[in-house]
């Protein structure tokens, strides 16, 4: 089975044979980039596993302002609010890059939950975790000014989708700049001074939906 499909909250908890009896019951779909897989305030009756690609979660106000709760990779989860809190879906899935997913109903999830609590347990430590750093950006939207937020950003990418490198390590995090600063709570303007404090340190290299840390420890310090 696909490596990301193994850690995921879903399957992680389950021996190979029930874990590939649960991905034969769930669907694969693919995602051009840029489509929404489900909007905010739909109904919703399944959630789903990333096996490729980045989807971002957004929400907008209503004077049509946008704002993103998280970008996920690989072996994350979502759609799982509706299913535990029936009710609309609290936040808009975009695909960012090409997507594949698959899904399932949370008809069929019930029974999973019901008869292999460890896939109940392992999906709850999958909400406390986004509890806890939703806890964090909260905090930080009230302790820290906005390039602090933007260092832990960074941190927080590369920490997902970083690559070692010869230089430094390589965040392909195929955002764009109004992207950056929606996930930041932050103007654009201000989010991209930010980023070219860092750039004239010499603590990170920007590019176009990609930005090279140089200096990780610099980063940490000023996203405290
Ligand atoms: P659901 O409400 O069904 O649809 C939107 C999804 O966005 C939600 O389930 C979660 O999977 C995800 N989501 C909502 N809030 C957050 C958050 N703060 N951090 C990460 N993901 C979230």
């Amino acid at each position: 089975m696909d490596d990301a499909l193994m850690h995921a909250p879903l399957f992680s908890a389950l021996d190979a044979e029930a874990a590939t009896a649960l991905r034969a019951s769930m669907v694969e779909s693919r995602v051009p980039r840029g489509d929404v897989i489900f909007a905010e305030g739909e109904p919703g009756d399944r959630m789903y596993v990333i096996l490729d690609g980045k989807v971002k979660l957004g929400q907008t106000s209503v004077d049509g302002r946008e704002s993103l709760l998280a970008v996920l990779g690989p072996g994350e989860v979502f759609g799982e609010l509706s299913l535990f809190d029936p009710g609309p879906r609290t936040a808009t899935a975009t695909a960012v890059t090409d997507v594949v997913v698959i899904g399932l109903g949370h008809d069929n999830l019930r029974p999973w939950l019901a008869g292999r609590p460890e896939v109940a347990e392992s999906l709850l430590q999958a909400l406390a975790q986004r509890l806890r750093r939703t806890n964090e950006t909260l905090a930080d939207l009230v302790f820290s000014d906005v390039p602090g937020r933007v260092a832990k950003l960074l941190l927080e990418l590369a920490d997902k989708f970083g690559q070692p490198g010869p230089e430094g390590v390589l965040v392909h995090h195929d955002l764009t700049q109004e992207e950056l600063a929606q996930l930041v709570g932050a103007s654009r303007e201000t989010v991209n001074k930010a980023l070219a404090d860092f750039t004239q340190r010499g603590w990170i290299v920007v590019d176009q939906r990609e930005v090279i840390l140089l200096d990780m420890e610099r980063l940490a310090r000023r996203a405290r």
